[in-house]
């Protein structure tokens, strides 16, 4: 039995950042709603409380408070900022209302070490971000660091084992933020550095048994990363029990759809169902140039084609969603936030309330990476863990303007050139997106002896860290020429290929 952290969460966004932070340390940790009663932690074999960040103030009627005996259980404590007010509030200090908030950087200067700041440099810079903050220590507590606007930016009670900072040691603006979390796990907490992913693994396989028990699974596999790791630990955990949607929309890479049966049906042996619904997103998709419209089309289509296909597979009480926790934040700043709403991304928002289907979402507090690394042990391919991210409108957003078979053609067939070399050379993995754009412009060319009139096609190949900004590429020329006789070769229809030599901003990555 693993030994747990228990992290309270008053609801701050960076809850599931600390519980991160603490798997990057190897130490398995669980997040509990603020309220949990001491007893239940004590039950669960809590080696340690890290009290999370929140947006309240301790004082407002609605603060969170957590249960007073958490403070009586003997067990080592961490506040956070919100968390360390809490500590300033229950054990008798005091804690200053602010009506401006302290955001974003800071200096500390570390007065004492400690256990919480053993080895680290005595001045680091700090990520803050709080309205209020402590003016009084409670008893028993001495400052162990200041910032410029407190000087109790870092406080400890040793005897008890509490310890409290004001600013957010879980973002990666903390310098050293990691560090002074695994401290106050190993050296405080004592706990073992032994949880690994394939503990996440196996704790995610019996979460999914008890959830799912003998009902059937219903997952949407579109090949990417999320989708088709969820789709490998579900099949971990239920077996034929879970049968995947593949839907062919039509604006697929080229040899998609083959290699994705070749992987799942044949090598994981998972009952996968594939669709052909290409003729009729090709139909509603004529004569739509305007970007949005096309993902609405897109969008809805699918939405319609899956219902309908789980309609025919019969029926099921669950369906499973490669959901990550950085898509839980976005759906969430994009509802509180309409501005935020840049290009729609489609997905099956409304699906599950109307097919009366209830979710398992196994990855839903995990960031990309670890699951790129639950992917790796569950054994899926290079090639599917480090994936390139592709959008779910897929080419529909690639041919420009107008979308028929003929130009789908000709994206698809240079696409696979690109694609190819970038393998080929490896710079498909140092990149974060390479692709294709069809324009619908015709320039003269010569081709032998003739005179041509044919497409120009666009290559976009940028590189990036979150996608939310992004440069281009600086590839060797001898590659990129390659690319581009390549393309001119062996794709008709095809007499010119451009550079795309924009940075995100102001272009985005995509071109619709
Ligand atoms: P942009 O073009 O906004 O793209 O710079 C940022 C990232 O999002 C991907 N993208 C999409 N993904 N549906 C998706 O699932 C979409 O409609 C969509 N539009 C853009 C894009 O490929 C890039 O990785």
């Amino acid at each position: 039995m693993a030994q747990t952290i228990a992290v309270l969460d008053f609801g701050s966004q960076l809850t599931q950042v600390i519980a991160r932070r603490i798997r990057e340390c190897q130490v398995y940790s669980k997040i509990y709603h603020f309220s949990t009663p001491a007893e239940k932690l004590r039950e669960d074999g809590v080696v340690g409380i890290i009290l999370s960040g929140g947006p309240q103030s301790v004082y407002a009627k609605t603060a969170p408070h957590p249960d007073p005996a958490i403070f009586e259980l003997g067990v080592p404590i961490l506040g956070i900022c919100y968390g360390v007010q809490l500590m300033g509030h229950f054990l008798g200090g005091k804690v200053a209302l602010s009506k401006e908030r302290e955001y974003g950087h800071g200096h500390l200067t570390i007065k004492r070490p400690g256990k919480l700041f053993a080895t680290l440099p005595r001045k680091l810079r700090i990520w803050n971000s709080h309205g209020d903050k402590l003016t009084r220590l409670p008893p028993g507590f001495v400052a162990t660091a200041g910032s410029e606007n407190s000087p109790y930016a870092g406080i400890e009670d040793a005897k008890r084992r509490f310890y409290g900072i004001q600013f957010h040691p879980e973002v990666s603006h903390t310098e050293h933020g990691v560090d002074m979390i695994r401290n106050f796990l190993v050296k405080i907490c004592g706990a073992r550095q032994d949880w690994t992913t394939r503990d996440f693994i196996a704790h995610a396989v019996a979460a999914i048994r008890s959830k799912v028990g003998k009902s059937r699974v219903i997952l949407g596999l579109s090949g990417g990363v999320d989708s088709s790791v969820a789709a490998a630990l579900l099949h971990k955990a239920v077996g034929r029990q879970l049968t995947c949607v593949f839907v062919d929309n039509g604006l697929l890479r080229k040899g998609e759809r083959a290699t994705v049966e070749a992987l799942y049906r044949r090598h994981f042996k998972i009952d996968v169902r594939v669709v052909d619904a290409s003729a009729l997103f090709l139909r509603r998709l004529r004569g739509v140039v305007e970007p949005e419209q096309k993902r609405k089309i897109i969008g809805r289509t699918f939405v319609e084609v899956f219902e309908k296909s789980l309609r025919q597979i019969g029926h099921a009480d669950f369906l499973a969603q490669g959901t990550l926790y950085p898509d839980v934040i976005e759906s969430v700043s994009i509802a509180g936030n309409p501005a935020s709403l840049i290009k729609t991304h489609h997905n099956v928002g409304g699906l599950p309330a109307r097919m009366k289907l209830k979710l398992v979402e196994p990855l839903r507090e995990l960031f990309k990476d670890e699951v790129r690394a639950v992917g790796a042990v569950l054994g899926l391919p290079r090639e599917v863990v480090w994936r390139q991210p592709f959008p779910g409108p897929g080419l529909g957003v690639r041919v420009m303007g107008d979308i028929t078979a003929e130009r789908l053609g000709i994206l698809r067939n240079a696409d696979a050139v690109l694609q190819e070399e970038m393998m080929r050379s490896g710079y498909y993995w140092k990149v974060w997106q390479s692709f294709a754009v069809f324009l619908p412009v015709r320039t003269v060319g010569v081709f032998g002896d003739e005179r041509t009139y044919d497409y120009v096609v666009a290559l976009r190949i940028v590189e990036s860290v979150d996608a939310m900004t992004a440069d281009w590429a600086r590839l060797p020329h001898d590659l990129l020429q390659k690319i581009s006789s390549r393309i001119t070769n062996e794709v008709r229809g095809v007499s010119r290929v451009v550079l795309d030599i924009s940075s995100k901003p102001p272009a985005t990555i995509e071109w619709e």
